[in-house]
């Protein structure tokens, strides 16, 4: 039988690159194989972010070039079923099939279990629609279990994804995510183990747990009691083919003292934590409701430090939030410069549809929140390359995964996710491998280095 052809272009964080592999997991249990050719696919999903405009805007611009491609095919062609999945579909709900009639399937992020039945039913009646918006991420979680495969959660052949808590219960101000992924659930340890498992008999090495709030992790552990963290990541690192273990992303609020000790005593558990401060001003994290200063912050960035003092940090920035002052805006550069992230992701302030700052008057020009948007990211570049200039000469473990572009060239991870690139003629000798390497090269956005034998 000619298996059907399935495209998934994911948008947005990695929960969504997760929930893509378990969508197309669930979906090669009914028969669909992955193609990268959105032009010859049966079925095309496009699993969307609404975190800020453009990322929405995105997915209609994408459906406009799938209308053309459908426009394109023949009568007789079997008709391609378009599925909405992600964090648009759930906010924007009918409205999609509305501006986007070519639109079949609309899906939230809690109801993946659920396509195959709606694939199914759109396959039987192609003008009828289906849509699922429940908040349903306990029937979600549960259903994992029973897919036959985990490919979908590798990132690289050594390393997978493993989601262990969705949601949020944080509401700030700026942010749709509580609205569109719901409450805060997390997996038990059992489920979260069992699919470790999964993927430890398929020879990967890393696992990366992901959360809309990992570190507010709170799942059941073996008796009726609850796990934090910091517990769960012990338990891991006790299965001896986990070598790595990383999680993302992480909330001031919710870092306890078992967290941190977890990063003194696990060597599994890698220096590395992103833990976004939004912003450098107390009264911009008061408007946003993140719940704690700028002081607290750099406590908990401290007591990491005094824990294991070779801990690196990445952040989020959001500029040119309603209201904001140059003088706050340079809060938050000396706050970057204090810490001296090893790398930073930054933002200018987009409006959300629903949420409460919305309604926030908003005083800064466009101009001026481009001009901070340049400041702040110069000063995060600034940063990020002292930070690999700083890594020339030192050994450290690299786990090697994948083929550089350059030929001759593998390219693996740093403890602080650092691309490191080797030359090597024995590529098999090194890959899905963790091997010494001395750096001897930085470049902004990668190192260089040689194995140590
Ligand atoms: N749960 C994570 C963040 C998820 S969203 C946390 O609390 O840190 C990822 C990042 O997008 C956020 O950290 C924030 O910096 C940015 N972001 C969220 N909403 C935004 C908005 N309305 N405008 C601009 N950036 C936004
Ligand atoms: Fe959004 Fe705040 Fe929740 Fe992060 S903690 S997902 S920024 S509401
Ligand atoms: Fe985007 Fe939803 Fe993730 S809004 S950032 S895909 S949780």
């Amino acid at each position: 039988m000619n298996k059907k052809k399935l495209h998934i272009k994911t948008y947005g964080c990695q929960m969504n690159v997760y929930d893509s592999g378990k969508m197309s997991d669930v979906l090669a249990d009914q028969g669909f194989e992955n193609s990268d050719q959105m032009e010859e696919s049966d079925l095309i999903i496009l699993n969307t972010c609404h975190i800020r405009e453009k990322a929405a805007e995105k997915m209609y611009s994408d459906l406009g070039r799938i209308k053309k491609i459908k426009d394109k095919r023949t009568k007789n062609d079997k008709d391609t079923i378009i599925a909405v999945a992600g964090c648009v579909a759930q906010a924007e709900g009918q409205e999609i099939i509305k501006r986007a009639p070519i639109v079949d399937i609309v899906v939230g992020p809690q109801t993946y279990h659920r396509l195959p039945q709606m694939v199914t039913n759109a396959q039987k009646a192609h003008s009828k629609y289906g849509l699922e918006l429940d908040f349903a991420a306990e029937e979600k979680f549960d259903s994992f279990p029973q897919i036959k495969s985990v490919e979908g959660s590798k990132t690289t052949q050594s390393s997978a994804f493993v989601s262990i808590q969705e949601g949020c219960d944080k509401f700030c101000t700026y942010c749709v995510v509580p609205y569109t992924r719901g409450a805060e659930f997390s997996r038990s340890v059992k489920d979260v183990e069992n699919e470790i498992k999964k993927l430890l008999d398929q020879g990967i090495k890393e696992i990366y747990l992901l959360g809309q709030n990992v570190n507010a992790y709170h799942g059941r552990g073996f008796e009726l009691d609850k796990w934090s963290l910091g517990r769960l990541i012990e338990h891991i690192a006790k299965m001896d083919e986990v070598k790595r273990i990383r999680y993302v992303t992480s909330h001031p609020r919710d870092v306890d003292d078992e967290l941190i000790a977890a990063h003194r005593d696990i060597d599994k558990l890698m220096p590395f934590l992103h833990l976004p401060l939004q912003a450098g001003s107390d009264r911009i994290l008061k408007e946003m409701n993140r719940q704690h200063t700028v002081e607290h912050y750099m406590k908990i960035i401290d007591k990491f430090r005094d824990a294991r003092p070779d801990m690196a940090f990445s952040s989020d920035f959001i500029v040119g939030f309603p209201g904001e002052t140059e003088e706050e805006f340079l809060g938050t550069m000396r706050a970057v410069e204090q810490v001296r992230y090893a790398s930073t992701y930054s933002f200018i302030y987009s409006p959300r549809p629903g949420t409460p700052a919305a309604t926030y008057e908003d005083t800064v020009s466009l101009e001026e929140k481009k001009d901070r948007l340049q400041r702040l990211q110069a000063l995060i570049n600034e940063c990020g390359k002292e930070f690999n200039q700083n890594s020339v000469g030192k050994i450290m473990p690299i786990m090697f995964d994948r083929q550089s572009k350059k030929d001759g060239q593998i390219a693996g991870s740093s403890p602080y996710l650092q691309p490191v690139h080797i030359d090597t003629n024995e590529p098999e000798k090194y890959m899905n491998k963790i091997i010494n390497v001395r750096i001897d090269k930085a470049f902004p956005n990668s190192l260089h280095g040689i194995v140590v034998e």
